[in-house]
């Protein structure tokens, strides 16, 4: 069964402001996995479970056109008014179901998605809308590191009882494929490559890091079960005990540190 989590307009409008853009050398190593055995042109990229763009946008200068699709209208809606390149196109569909032809992609690509996903019917669709050495890639990240001159430790660590204590009970099940890095899913072709590529530190302010949580579906359906005011109280109880670790008082949005994070990469090539 797929878990749908990101329905609300304001939900993908809050994930436009705060999520991260996939890293370019994430292309670049699926594109050089995809290159070992195919050698014609690079007409499609389908991108499932785009969100708003996220992922879409680091493939189109390789791809004559990348069809970005996800099952909420709410994040097409908002990806549809972002600044992409024109060969991208956003479309609402299911991941087990999509609208490409047969045969008519090199790559079929899903970051932060396929844990969300009926896997086994997604991998179906993917294989039948694969050209032949085509590369299916399923990709995602964690949690972020938080890197600081002298308190990226306690950072770190706050970051993870948030995750695990405070939104513990309020995560999907299909999260648990994040925790331990799609070490459970498989794909079922004879040449598959597990890797990992990690993007380049990003700086960012302790406020935009609550943000960044405040996008996270856990936090969402916390808020959904216990009220905004519930979910404001434990980001500010976040953001002091940041603050607190970091012994300053300083206005969180002049906190400088900075994030990066771990894409973990699962490819398989059709044969
Ligand atoms: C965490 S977001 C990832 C968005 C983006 N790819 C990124 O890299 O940030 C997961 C997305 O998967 C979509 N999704 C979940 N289940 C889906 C399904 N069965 N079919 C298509 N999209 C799905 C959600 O609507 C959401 O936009």
């Amino acid at each position: 069964m797929s878990q749908r989590f990101f329905e609300q307009v304001q939900h993908a409008a809050l994930y436009a402001k705060a999520r991260p853009n996939a890293p370019p050398q994430l292309a670049e190593r699926i594109i050089n996995f995809l290159r070992e055995k195919f050698q014609g042109e690079l007409e499609l990229c389908l991108d499932v479970g785009c969100g708003n763009g996220q992922c879409s946008g680091i493939f189109a200068s390789s791809f004559r056109k990348v069809l970005a699709t996800d099952i909420s209208p709410a994040q097409i809606e908002v990806a549809k008014t972002l600044e992409y390149p024109q060969n991208i196109e956003f479309q609402v569909s299911p991941a087990e179901n999509s609208p490409a032809e047969n045969g008519s992609a090199q790559l079929v690509v899903a970051c932060v998605a396929a844990h969300w996903f009926d896997l086994p019917a997604f991998l179906k669709d993917a294989d039948r809308v694969l050209c032949k050495n085509g590369v299916v890639a399923l990709t995602s990240f964690f949690l972020p590191i938080v890197v600081h001159a002298t308190k990226s430790n306690e950072l770190n660590a706050e970051l993870k009882r948030f995750y695990f204590e405070i939104l513990g009970p309020y995560w999907g099940s299909g999260i648990r494929h994040l925790e331990n890095e799609y070490a459970d899913f498989s794909i079922p072709y004879a040449e598959t490559l597990r890797d990992e590529v990690w993007s380049d530190e990003e700086p960012y302010t302790l406020a935009r890091l609550a943000v960044d949580l405040e996008s996270w579906s856990g936090y969402q359906n916390m808020c959904r079960d216990k009220g905004e005011s519930a979910g404001r109280e434990v980001l500010q109880e976040y953001i002091s005990r940041c603050l607190a670790s970091l012994g300053t008082k300083d206005d969180p949005a002049k906190v400088e540190l900075k994030l990066q994070r771990k894409y973990f990469l699962l490819m398989g090539r059709k044969l």
